[in-house]
């Protein structure tokens, strides 16, 4: 009998701390739903290394930059430092001007190939390493 009575209750208890839970999950949760929201009408944050890797390895970037390393071509980090618009790396990413890095031996071939979304991606990475 005592048994059972230490199991009903064990349930009865175990019910009340799931509801529990249930509500603090819901209140966290609108908690951080509302940030999420505003951070998409403000304006997207800027890419993650990860977000940009597959593309510089699709359009084989990688074989020439890396990002704090000078390569066949200046590093990320360096080009940066230049804080051009993303929209004018676009540019130079589709048109490069080899007389912005007199050091660099080989000119870069021009990317054309390079979707503009994917452009501008890379670009936003690159000047968020400033
Ligand atoms: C074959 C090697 C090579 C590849 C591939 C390459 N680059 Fe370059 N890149 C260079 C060199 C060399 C320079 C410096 C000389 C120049 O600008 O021509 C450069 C310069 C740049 C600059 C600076 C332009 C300026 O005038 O300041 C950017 C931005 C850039 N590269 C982005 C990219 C991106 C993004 C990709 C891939 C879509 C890419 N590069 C692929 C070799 C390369």
């Amino acid at each position: 009998m005592n048994n059972i009575i230490v199991l009903v209750s064990t349930i009865v208890l175990f019910g009340i701390q799931n509801f529990k839970s249930d509500i603090t999950a819901s209140f966290d949760k609108t908690n951080i739903d509302f940030p999420i929201v505003t951070n998409q009408t403000s304006g997207q944050p800027a890419p993650s290394f990860k977000d940009v890797e597959p593309l510089l390895q699709k359009y084989t970037c990688i074989v020439c930059h890396t990002e704090a390393k000078k390569l066949i071509g200046p590093s990320y980090k360096d080009i940066a430092k230049r804080n051009y618009t993303d929209a004018r790396i676009l540019q130079l990413i589709y048109k490069p001007e080899p007389s912005n890095w007199p050091d660099y031996p080989a000119p870069m071939v021009p990317m054309t190939n390079v979707k503009k979304v994917d452009g501008l991606k890379i670009a936003a990475w690159i000047n968020s390493l400033n």
